[in-house]
């Protein structure tokens, strides 16, 4: 990764104003976590060629080799409450799916909370992860991976029929991480400010343009290993998804697994 290069192609004030670049690192979430000082880490990024212990959601892996773009961007909350962390988890999606779209005009779409997927398989995820100083929410660590510059053959085996890369879905256009990480902040930038405005609504709407979830079958795995099947009728203002069951009751969902019932059936 140059960061030159990406700083030549930013339109930021503040977000990626400072780039950490690592040939190789653990995971880029957990050096944020370990460089986060209350106050003055608002805004830095950090990007990674490889990571040895990318982490997912639900304390799964995240297989990251050479070729991917693996980055996270620590952000102070000024205003943000704990309350409106799974809408930043929504807008992280919104930016990265538009960013992609923009740059290669590829059919990207997002699953409920935070897969950004191609066709039916996962191109990337998002890890936000928040950080307390004691009992004070003092900042977001926002983990965004995706599969780009990569091919399916460089990722293990068992992931072969659930993921897809960019790579693979463009055949032979050049793909530039770095064009890529410098836009999907620009973008980032102007959606948190959106949000510090209370614009939720516009980061919402563009969700459910850009989600295949909603409208959808879906089985939701909730935390306490119970599992909920009903339509997906709609997202609330927190990025909660609302799930009508076949007994005709809606239920609110913060935290779960998402599975899509007609891709199955
Ligand atoms: C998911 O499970 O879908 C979320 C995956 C998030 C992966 C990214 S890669 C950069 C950052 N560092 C990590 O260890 N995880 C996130």
């Amino acid at each position: 990764m140059n960061i030159e290069s990406v700083r030549e192609k930013l339109k930021t004030k503040r977000i990626g104003q400072n780039i950490i670049h690592y040939r190789s690192i653990d995971s880029t979430n957990a050096e944020a976590k370990r460089l986060f000082e209350d106050g003055d880490r608002n805004g830095v990024v950090l990007v990674a060629d490889t990571q040895s212990g990318g982490r997912g959601r639900l304390s799964r892996t995240w297989s990251s080799p050479r070729g991917g773009l693996w980055f996270s961007v620590i952000l102070n909350p000024e205003g943000l409450f704990a309350e409106k962390l799974p809408i930043l988890s929504l807008l992280a999606g919104v930016s990265v799916a538009e960013a992609l779209k923009q740059l290669f005009n590829v059919d990207v779409n997002l699953k409920w909370p935070n897969d950004i997927v191609v066709g039916n398989k996962k191109l990337g995820g998002i890890l936000l992860e928040s950080i307390y100083t004691g009992k004070k929410f003092s900042g977001i660590i926002m983990g965004i991976g995706l599969n780009t510059d990569l091919t399916v053959t460089d990722l293990p085996p068992l992931l072969k029929d659930a993921v897809v890369t960019l790579k693979d879905s463009l055949e032979d256009r050049e793909i530039s991480n770095e064009l890529i990480l410098a836009e999907i902040l620009n973008i980032i930038e102007d959606d948190y400010q959106l949000l510090l405005n209370n614009k939720e609504d516009d980061i919402l709407q563009r969700w459910k343009a850009l989600s295949i979830t909603i409208g959808s079958r879906v089985a939701v795995n909730l935390e306490n290993n119970t599992r909920l099947v009903g339509e997906a009728v709609g997202v609330k203002s927190n990025g909660a998804l609302v799930i009508l069951t076949d007994d005709g009751s809606q239920h609110i969902i913060i935290a779960g697994d998402c599975i899509h019932l007609n891709e199955i059936e």
